[in-house]
Order: C-alpha cells, then sequence, then structure tokens
C-alpha cells in the first residue's frame, strides 16, 4: 500500500509517521528527513538544498523527484511506503503517479491532515527533534521524558533552524500557495481522505487508521 500524509508545516505528519510507519508495517519515507540528513553530512545534494530548506522554500521539484524516487526504489519500498512531505506540488504528484505506473503500482490513500494556521505556529515554534531518529516533541503538548533527550532512542533534542517564526510564515506562505492544490488534485482522483488534525495526538492516529480501513 502506498499512502501520503499530507498537511502543512506543523501538521503532524511525522508524529503521525513514527507510529503509522509500524502500525502499518510500511517504511517512513520523509523527504525533509532526507535532506536534513543531507545537510548534516554536506553531501553535494545537501549542498543543492541548503539554501532552499534553510529559508523555508521548496527545493526544485527535479532534485526532490530525484532523490525521493531513489529511495522508492529500495527493496524495501517494492510493496508500499507511508510518504511524509512529498508530493508538494502538483508536478511532484504527476511524477509520482507516472514512476508508480512504470511499477505497475498506484497510489492507494492521501491522508490530509487538517489544522488550523494558528495551531500550526504554536506547535512549531515550541517543536524540538531528535537529532537520531527525527522523532518530533513539543515543549507543551508532546513532552520528552527527559527535558533534551529522546524517548525513543536517547538521542539529543534540538530545534530546526527552519523553526525560527519568519520561515515558519513562509512555510505556510509556501503551502498554501504551492502544496494546497494537491488537496483538489487527490479528491478528483478519488483517494482523498481527511482527518480533524486538531485532536489529541492518540485520537488523530485512530482516525488515520479507520480511514485507511486499518483501525
Ligand atoms: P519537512 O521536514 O517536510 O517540513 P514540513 O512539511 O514543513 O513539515 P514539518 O516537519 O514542519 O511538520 P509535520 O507535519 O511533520 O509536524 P510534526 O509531526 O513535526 O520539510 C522541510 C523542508 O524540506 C521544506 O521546507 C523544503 O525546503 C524541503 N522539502 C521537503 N520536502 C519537499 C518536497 N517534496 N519538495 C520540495 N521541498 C521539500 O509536528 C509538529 C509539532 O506539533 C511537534 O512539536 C509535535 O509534537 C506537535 N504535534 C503533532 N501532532 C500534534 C497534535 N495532534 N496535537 C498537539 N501537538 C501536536
Ligand atoms: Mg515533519
Amino acid at each position: 500500500m502506498f499512502v501520503v500524509l499530507l498537511g502543512a508545516p506543523g501538521a503532524g505528519k511525522g508524529t503521525q509517521a513514527k507510529v503509522l510507519s509500524e502500525r502499518l508495517h510500511l517504511p517512513h519515507v520523509a523527504s525533509g528527513d532526507i535532506f536534513r540528513a543531507n545537510l548534516a553530512n554536506d553531501t553535494r545534494l545537501g549542498q543543492q538544498a541548503r539554501p532552499y530548506v534553510e529559508s523555508g522554500q521548496l527545493v526544485p521539484d527535479d532534485l526532490t523527484t530525484a532523490m525521493v524516487m531513489d529511495r522508492l526504489e529500495q527493496p524495501d519500498c517494492a510493496a508500499g511506503a507511508l510518504l511524509d512531505g512529498y508530493p508538494r506540488t502538483v508536478e511532484q504528484a504527476r511524477s509520482l503517479d507516472s514512476e508508480l505506473a512504470k511499477r505497475g503500482l498506484t497510489l492507494d490513500r492521501v491522508v490530509y491532515i487538517r489544522v488550523p494556521t494558528v495551531d500550526l505556529l504554536r506547535r512549531l515554534t515550541g517543536r524540538w527533534i531528535c537529532r537520531q531518529c527525527q522523532t518530533p516533541y513539543h515543549e507543551v503538548t508532546a513532552p520528552p521524558t527527559v527535558r533534551g533527550v529522546c524517548d525513543v532512542c536517547g538521542g539529543e533534542l534540538y530545534q530546526r533552524t527552519d523553526d525560527k517564526p519568519e520561515t515558519v510564515q513562509k512555510r505556510l506562505d509556501v503551502f498554501f500557495a504551492q502544496t494546497a492544490p494537491l488537496i483538489d488534485y487527490y479528491q478528483k482522483a478519488g483517494i482523498l481522505v481527511e482527518v480533524d488534525g486538531q485532536k489529541g495526538i492518540e485520537d488523530v492516529t485512530r482516525d488515520v487508521l479507520a480511514a485507511l480501513g486499518a483501525a
């Protein structure tokens, strides 16, 4: 099963994907996590992506699609994947459709996690991420047991450089201009389901599983 988690920055895609990938036995493919790993290792791709990621803009479609397709060609993605943060433009959505079609596959479901903008701002500015396993926390709504330490792997928690208030606003603007049209795109394809992302983390997980018929 190929599933896309769609939602604005801070909607909870990464938070939900961590749980859902285990429950659904699907590899979690997060374009933002792959970019951040490339930035941290200062690879050629990381150098190309850095100015876009750090300023809250989208990395060009050709670079992003090549990177994600490379990941989807790994053996663990042969039967499915849980995509988080990709596709993010209509052009990327078309690329995903045609790459899957080449393999005789189709995208099964797109889950749109809807959250009001005021909550997104609060969530992103209070977020902490594990440097090792990328698990997201929130200083108020989802704190780790020990401050600064990941509950899952013991890694160090840090704040993303693109979670500065001015960059967060840029990312939200980019979402509404370039990614929100995908809601209509997937609605027309008949594979969009919407969940209320304002609920608590576990309630959202339950609603996503129900929407996927996997509750
Ligand atoms: P990416 O890493 O994908 O960032 P994003 O889409 O901005 O999304 P976030 O990771 O900020 O939010 P999330 O929905 O995962 O929320 P989270 O679960 O952490 O992309 C980063 C950059 O990479 C982009 O700006 C771009 O430059 C580049 N990029 C990536 N993909 C690309 C693409 N396809 N094309 C081009 N460029 C691309 O939760 C947020 C906070 O809320 C956490 O603190 C969490 O604890 C809390 N929280 C979560 N759920 C709840 C809840 N239900 N109630 C209360 N709090 C909650
Ligand atoms: Mg994320």
